[in-house]
């Protein structure tokens, strides 16, 4: 009788132990207590390499390391992957979900209503239907925008290369963040009178052909948020710089990949917010909805001073000390 007495016991403190890792059921945010957090990451490119490391760190400055357990999955691009990912975080029952990047937010959203999912460097969280009022979200969905500008893009192409007459632009459809950007870009070059002619590409392989198919046909190549043009960035350049095109991206790593110059955010202090708004949310008790999405709006001109001098282009006015 004893024994089996202690056999309960056993079995109740082993339950109850389990209990800690739900989260907010526990009253007291005891040092025993951890969570655990599914991280879904669409792709491996640097800036979300940046994304994912900068949210790491923060969690580890807040003291967060040995606290909260990050399952970390890359989506290799690859829808089936992150829809699995994202089934496994379910059954897992993980108390948080971070998405980094649109398409995998997208996988997350589709697959819980009920746990909470903060994203990040989703570029147009509404369009991408991951929302529908940013500054009041209704559901399980939150998190942080690399919102675009795109006409702070143009205006440092204009000053650096005044005379591109045609502007091409390579993208995936399937990324919502490139469909908002460019429909942004098409009415921007509009009200300008510049014209502009596109390249489609579907997966990372094709990018190189979608690239080389506008060479001779523009005078300039605006690229989007585009996260498989980002993957094969270098190819782009090259491409680029053969032919004595400038590049105009939208993100710093784009350029540091060979692009000539953007405007654009920084993506450290984005994943740097991304982690306190995760902090927020399972340790602080907050809600999905006193979070409103937060987007980024300080933007900062990055160029290449290499392939600036490989096509010719001045760029002292933002290298100089
Ligand atoms: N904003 C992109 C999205 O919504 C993700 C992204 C972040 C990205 N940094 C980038 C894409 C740099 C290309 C290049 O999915």
């Amino acid at each position: 009788m004893k024994k089996l007495l202690a056999l309960i016991m056993t079995v109740a403190m082993l339950a109850m132990l389990a209990a800690c890792g739900g989260g907010d059921d526990n009253s007291a945010n005891t040092a025993s207590e951890t969570y655990n957090v599914g991280l879904l990451q669409l792709v491996e490119h640097p800036s979300l390499d940046e994304i994912r490391t900068a949210i790491e760190d923060e969690l580890a400055a807040k003291g967060y390391a040995d606290v909260i357990n990050i399952d970390y999955v890359n989506g290799q691009n690859d829808a089936t992957t992150m829809n699995t990912a994202a089934q496994k975080f379910v059954s897992d029952g993980d108390d948080a979900i971070i998405a980094i990047a649109t398409n995998a937010a997208q996988s997350v959203a589709a697959a819980t209503q009920d746990i909470p999912i903060i994203f990040s460097a989703v570029t147009d969280p509404v369009i991408a239907e991951l929302v529908t009022n940013m500054d009041a979200p209704e559901g399980n969905v939150t998190g942080v925008s690399d919102y675009i500008d795109v006409a702070a893009i143009f205006d440092l192409a204009a000053e650096l290369t005044p005379d591109v007459k045609t502007f091409g632009f390579v993208y995936n459809m399937g990324e919502p963040n490139s469909v908002s950007v460019i429909s942004q870009a098409k009415a921007y070059l509009d009200g300008k009178g510049i014209a502009y002619t596109e390249a489609f590409v579907t997966n990372i392989g094709e990018v190189t052909t979608a690239t080389q198919s506008l060479m001779g046909k523009v005078d300039a190549l605006f690229l989007p948020i585009d996260n498989t043009v980002a993957s094969a960035m270098s190819n782009v350049a090259d491409i680029a710089i053969a032919n004595n095109i400038p590049v105009y991206p939208a993100a710093d790593s784009m350029v540091n990949d060979g692009g000539l110059a953007t405007a654009g955010v920084n993506y450290t202090q984005l994943g740097k917010q991304t982690a306190d708004m995760l902090i927020r949310i399972l340790i602080d008790g907050e809600t999905v909805a006193e979070n409103p999405v937060e987007v980024l709006t300080e933007y900062s001109v990055t160029v290449n001073p290499e392939t600036a001098a490989a096509i010719g282009v001045d760029v002292s006015a933002y290298t100089a000390e």
